[in-house]
């Protein structure tokens, strides 16, 4: 519990499916819901837009705590404003993520968005999405799960939902962009994308969506979560 808040977290590399079962999930329990990889794709299209660079932290801290940005649920899709903007789409793009991915390696950064990220721990109970938060953000959750794919499958993944919108990508310029954001997420040196000592560790390589939200269901009934024990 955070604050007398449950918290379930889901931590993986990006392309594992735990977007899609932190959001069945949270629609499951009526829980809130923190894709906390957004955050970090606001701050890294924030600083484009301000044109900060890499190297300057202090200026991208202050611009993670201070972004004037929200996040929303309509009909199941995200919704995201800057500035009172709707940045929505461009926040989904691969460049965003590959920017996201270099902004979150800044210490600062990760710090600035902190306080942020545990707001959204409000009753009844939050799902958190990201690399680091049963490690780092909320480290008491009540169910930790970690959830992996080979890096093949998750680059087809990635491939078939770009495609679905109508953006061509080659699936080798994807694998090999997948690759270098696993090694960059894993390797710095500040909360680096690992499964928590006490996560429950998921390959969802040859598991659906459902199927992975039909294993995780019994580990939170046993956790005593359901929908009406919140
Ligand atoms: O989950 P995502 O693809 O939207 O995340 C974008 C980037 O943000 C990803 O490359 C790693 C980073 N990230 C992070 O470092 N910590 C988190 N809790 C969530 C995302």
């Amino acid at each position: 519990m955070s604050g007398g808040v449950h918290i379930v977290t889901i931590d993986g590399p990006s392309g594992s499916g735990k977007g899609t079962v932190s959001r069945a999930l949270a629609d499951h329990l009526g829980w809130h819901l923190l894709d906390s990889g957004a955050l970090y794709r606001l701050t890294a299209l924030a600083a484009q837009l301000k044109r900060i660079p890499d190297a300057d932290e202090a200026a991208l801290a202050s611009l993670a705590a201070g972004m004037n940005a929200t996040l929303s649920y309509r009909g199941g899709v995200e919704q995201a404003t800057l500035d009172g903007e709707d940045v929505s789409d461009a926040l989904r793009s691969e460049h965003c993520g590959e920017l996201a991915s270099r902004v979150a390696a800044v210490p600062g950064v990760r710090h600035a968005l902190l306080d942020r990220q545990r707001a959204f721990a409000r009753p009844p109970g939050l799902v958190a999405d990201g690399r680091d938060m049963g490690t780092v953000v909320f480290p008491s959750a009540r169910v930790k799960l970690f959830l992996t794919a080979s890096s093949e499958e998750r680059a087809l993944r990635r491939h078939k939902q770009l495609k679905q919108k109508g953006i061509d990508v080659s699936l080798r310029t994807l694998s090999e962009d997948i690759g270098q954001r696993d090694e960059r997420d894993a390797n710095r040196s500040l909360s680096p994308l690992r499964a928590a000592d006490d996560a429950r560790v998921i390959d969802s390589t040859r598991l659906s969506p459902e199927e992975v939200t039909a294993r995780i269901l019994p580990l939170l009934e046993a956790a005593g979560i359901g929908p009406n024990r919140a």
